[in-house]
């Protein structure tokens, strides 16, 4: 990798290649799946950063790992991720009209066909993960240790449990290590897993294992604070989502418990230290270091 690595160029190509994947693995249907398929790739390709996929990738690269083996589980994790928004979105849970800058799903296929469409973009992540013609060169015990990884990341240990505290903590007073719980579960969990995943599918040695968990718990919480700030200050039509929606919920937040400048202050710490943990690895992490900017950085 030369010195001049452009982040957007970057960002963008591997966005494309993602994509690509995602419509190859969930290719238009028509009869009797039809409706259900409609639903599941009007939330899945309507674009979003695709930041969990692209570290996983990203992870696989840093460790010396074939980009197109880590490619199923990259998809896997973008398709948990799609599912949780739209159920996020759902009126039982935050009531939002639109995600990705069009309209959330219930609001076009109904909440019954919402709900299903994120249950089969859950389910189907775990088949292409498992799908060994996917990722013919990579051993089953790595596939293995991935998928339960990923459960246990996506699961009541981890994301679901922290939309679970999340949906509950309105009605606490929140304090700050409240706060650190709901994020690390809520989206810190995934992204963590998403870049264990790619180093672990690459064969990543367990030092390095260990420093891109280590990286990947604090970007995790780093993003998640971005994400709150970005509801208080960011612009909506570039996130293609509501803001100010965290303060008029109630919702325990960062900016809401510290404030705007600590909560900066805090993301700024976290993503330094990301950064440090880096520092056993060559110029194949590149990316890495530059995403951890990004992550702070971004306007969407
Ligand atoms: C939004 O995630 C929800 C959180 C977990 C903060 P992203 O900011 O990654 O959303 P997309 O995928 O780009 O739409
Ligand atoms: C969404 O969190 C997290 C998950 C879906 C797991 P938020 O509710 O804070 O995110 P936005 O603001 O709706 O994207
Ligand atoms: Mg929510
Ligand atoms: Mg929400």
């Amino acid at each position: 990798m030369t010195t001049d690595f452009s982040l957007p160029d970057y960002l963008d190509h591997r966005k494309k290649l993602i994509e690509n994947h995602l419509f190859s693995y969930f290719p238009e249907e028509t009869g009797e799946y039809g409706a259900i398929c409609a639903a599941v790739r009007y939330s899945l390709l309507a674009g979003g950063k695709r930041i969990r996929p692209v570290l996983c990738l990203a992870a696989a690269e840093a460790t010396s790992g074939k980009i197109e083996e880590a490619m199923p589980a990259a998809c896997a994790l973008e398709m948990i991720h799609t599912y949780s928004l739209i159920h996020d979105d759902l009126p039982a849970m935050d009531n939002d009209d639109y995600r990705r800058g069009r309209l959330t799903s219930h609001k076009v296929f109904g909440e019954d066909m919402a709900v299903l469409a994120g249950d089969a973009l859950l389910t189907e992540a775990f088949r292409t993960l498992t799908d060994r013609d996917k990722m013919p060169a990579t051993h089953p015990e790595r596939i293995l240790n991935v998928a339960g990884e990923i459960a246990e990341a996506a699961g009541y240990r981890g994301m679901v449990g922290g939309q679970a505290l999340d949906v509950r903590a309105v009605e606490k007073q929140g304090d700050l290590e409240n706060l650190y719980a709901i994020h690390r579960h809520k989206t810190g969990a995934l992204l963590r897993v998403s870049l264990r995943a790619g180093a672990m599918i690459a064969g990543a040695k367990p030092e390095a294992l260990t420093a891109l968990t280590a990286y990947g718990e604090r970007i995790g919480l780093a993003f998640q604070i971005a994400d709150d700030m970005l509801n208080v200050e960011g612009d909506q039509k570039l996130m293609g989502k509501k803001t100010g929606s965290d303060a008029k919920q109630g919702k325990v937040t960062f900016p809401g418990l510290i404030g705007m400048e600590a909560s900066r202050a805090r993301a700024v710490d976290l993503v330094a230290g990301a950064i440090a943990f880096l520092d056993g690895f060559d110029e194949k992490a590149m990316p890495l270091r530059a995403i951890a900017h990004y992550i702070m950085d971004r306007k969407s």
